[in-house]
């Protein structure tokens, strides 16, 4: 059985005093025991998030991260072991806003996927298509090339421990979300995808669902065979939202 994550990608909101109100509501939650939940701050917070969640059973990761694990000459970067130092256990790889607005390549994806994992942290690789995409059909194959590029240069086994996001461009940030069919399609070609090179590593994968995710469509999508929680943004900076979608994880 996998065991459902969700997950909080605050991206570039919140202020200190902001970040602590959002800590102090995620406190409150009750959280199911029978899943992982995770929060990603900008780097800003990090280590307030990290303080303030300390002892409570949820996680924090990164948003992004250079593509090397020392520290070294690269001004504005975070290196994976200074996200090891500050208390993170996750690292979002190749979320579509910076694939698409920040122009980062495929190649780029799967070295910051590499550093990620060999600084022992677990990276979150963002998969989607954009609307463009879906009208031509190509959905498959946009989401399936962009799997590729790490089981091709990484092997299958990279993807054991790891988490892959199908994030459909379109629905991000909308309102719009894919229906609880349309995700399932795509998580299940993931799936088989990464089954057709290793049938265990492909069983234990979990696959998260994000765009447009809200408590009231949480459920749904979670009772689908092949989505095993979800990546959260907007509902994710309200702790009373982000705590029901957490609960509708939950058995
Ligand atoms: P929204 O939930 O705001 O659509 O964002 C989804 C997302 O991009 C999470 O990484």
């Amino acid at each position: 059985m996998r065991r459902p994550l969700v997950a909080g990608n605050w991206k570039m909101h919140g202020t200190r005093a902001s970040v602590t109100e959002l800590i102090e509501g995620l406190s409150q939650q009750v959280l199911p025991a029978d899943i992982d939940v995770a929060v990603f701050p900008s780097s800003l917070h990090i280590a307030q998030a990290v303080q303030g969640l300390s002892g409570k059973a949820v996680k924090v990761g990164a948003q992004d991260c250079a593509a090397q694990v020392e520290q070294g000459a690269l001004t504005g970067e975070l290196a994976t072991s200074q996200l090891v130092d500050v208390g993170c256990e996750f690292v979002l790889v190749g979320h579509s806003e910076r694939r698409l607005i920040l122009g980062e390549s495929d190649e780029a994806v799967v070295r910051k996927f590499a550093a990620v994992q060999a600084a022992g942290l677990i990276p979150v690789l963002c998969l989607g298509e954009t609307r463009e995409q879906r009208e031509a059909n190509t959905t498959l194959d946009v989401v399936g090339g962009q799997l590729a590029a790490v089981i091709d240069a990484l092997g299958v086994e990279s993807l054991s421990g790891a988490v892959v996001a199908y994030e459909p461009v379109w629905a991000i940030g909308t309102g719009l979300t894919a229906t609880p069919e349309q995700a399932q399609e795509v998580h299940a070609a993931i799936r088989a995808q990464a089954a057709h090179f290793d049938a265990g590593v492909a069983a234990g994968l979990r696959i998260l669902y994000g765009g447009s995710v809200k408590a009231a469509s949480a459920a749904e999508l979670f009772g689908m065979q092949d989505i095993d929680g979800g990546l959260v943004g907007g509902a994710s900076l309200n702790a009373d939202e982000f705590g029901a979608i957490c609960r509708a994880a939950g058995n």
